[in-house]
């Protein structure tokens, strides 16, 4: 198939896209690289042994993105967004603006181009706060507490809608838990700018030196070891994951399906550190300080319907996570940029 990313210039784009030209497809990226990098769409090339095409373009920008659409393309695997959660509660407009503008003038150039195959990426968090756990596909209403969340709530809608009004289209909501984690091979993984947001990428800075210690966002969560629990998925999985839902999508009927994609189990904070400890083979100072306001105490997937509907499970374990992360951050201790 030939298959267009947006985003693959990105953390879990990039890991798709060797996926994705490793299963035998024929791979262009799209990307305004306002986080991503291009060396990693170069690298991503060279695991594979031959080169990706990359569209440095705003998604935004619909001139543009119709001159790419133009190429052809049988799908296209959604990844482009803003995703710092905290970031889009202080700038409601731009998250908006971007993550909805984006999808309205990629869908609209996809429907122009005759391609209504897409996957996207959703999240754990459109089950908002009041979701039991584990967390199910068919939960009811979807909420989130952040911007961010909410562009994620307000996408799935517009896909769903989209494709009741047409039935040509094949949507894949894909519900991502906590990707951490990096290509065994150490040449791409997450490049986060400035002061990571997430456990894992600092943790592994805090590891390579480049921060001082990490700070535990909360001690007295209702958990075994106080430390709130998340389920953490390999970036491989996720990889894999999108590409047997996009088989799936093609090779069913049409619609909308939604898959989590998660492992059902949960790890604490402090698991989560002495895991990495033993990965690296350093230690990981680490204070207990208050809760972040708007963290849950402990989510995970149920991965039921994945594994029953696409044949699809993690296969990674959080030590593979950690030492497939130190693998990537020991190698590139400041990302791409070095
Ligand atoms: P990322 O920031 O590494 O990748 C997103 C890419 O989209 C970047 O390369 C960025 O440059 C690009 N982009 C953003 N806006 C664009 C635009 N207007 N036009 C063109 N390109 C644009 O993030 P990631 O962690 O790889 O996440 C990929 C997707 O998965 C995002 O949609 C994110 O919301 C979603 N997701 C991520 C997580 C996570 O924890 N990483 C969890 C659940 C869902
Ligand atoms: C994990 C745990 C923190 C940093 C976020 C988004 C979510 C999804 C994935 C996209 C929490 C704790 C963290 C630190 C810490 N993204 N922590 N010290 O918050 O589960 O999910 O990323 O859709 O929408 O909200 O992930 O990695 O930030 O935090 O103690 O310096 O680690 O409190 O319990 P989170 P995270």
């Amino acid at each position: 198939m030939r298959v267009l990313v947006t985003g693959g210039a990105g953390y879990i784009g990039s890991h798709t896209v060797l996926t994705l030209l490793e299963q035998g497809h024929d791979v262009e990226v799209v990307d305004n690289l306002v986080n991503g990098k291009a060396e990693a769409v170069r690298r991503v090339g060279e695991l594979a042994g031959r080169d990706v095409p990359l569209h440095e373009v705003d998604l935004t920008d619909a001139d543009a993105t119709d001159a790419v659409l133009a190429r052809g393309f049988d799908a296209v695997i959604h990844f482009a967004a803003l995703k710092a959660v905290g970031e889009s509660t202080q700038k409601p407009l731009e998250y908006y603006a971007n993550n909805m503008g984006s999808t309205f003038t990629l869908m609209d150039a996809m429907r122009r181009h005759d391609c209504r195959t897409i996957v996207f990426s959703s999240s754990a968090t459109v089950y908002g706060a009041k979701a039991p756990v584990p967390y199910v596909e068919d939960y009811e209403p979807l909420d989130s507490s952040s911007t961010y969340g909410q562009t994620k709530v307000m996408t799935e809608r517009i896909l769903t809608d989209v494709a009741a009004a047409d039935p040509a289209w094949r949507v894949a909501l894909l519900r991502y838990f906590n990707p951490v984690g990096a290509h065994p091979s150490g040449r791409i993984g997450e490049d986060p700018q400035g002061i990571p947001n997430n456990l894992v990428p600092f943790i592994a800075q805090v590891a390579v030196g480049r921060r001082d210690r990490l700070s535990v966002f909360g001690g007295d969560y209702p958990t075994a070891d106080g430390t709130a629990e998340r389920d953490y998925i390999h970036v491989q999985d996720v990889a894999e994951g999108h590409v047997v839902a996009l088989d799936a999508i093609v090779g069913g009927d049409a619609g909308v399906r939604v898959w989590n994609l998660g492992s059902g189990q949960g790890t604490s904070v402090l698991e989560m550190i002495h895991a990495f400890e033993r990965a690296s083979g350093r230690e990981i100072p680490y204070e207990v300080v208050d809760r972040r306001p708007g963290d849950l105490p402990a989510f995970w997937a149920d991965p039921t319907k994945a594994e029953q509907e696409l044949g699809w499970r993690t296969s990674r374990t959080v030590d593979d996570m950690c030492r497939d992360t130190w693998t990537w951050q020991s190698q590139n201790p400041q990302g791409y940029d070095a």
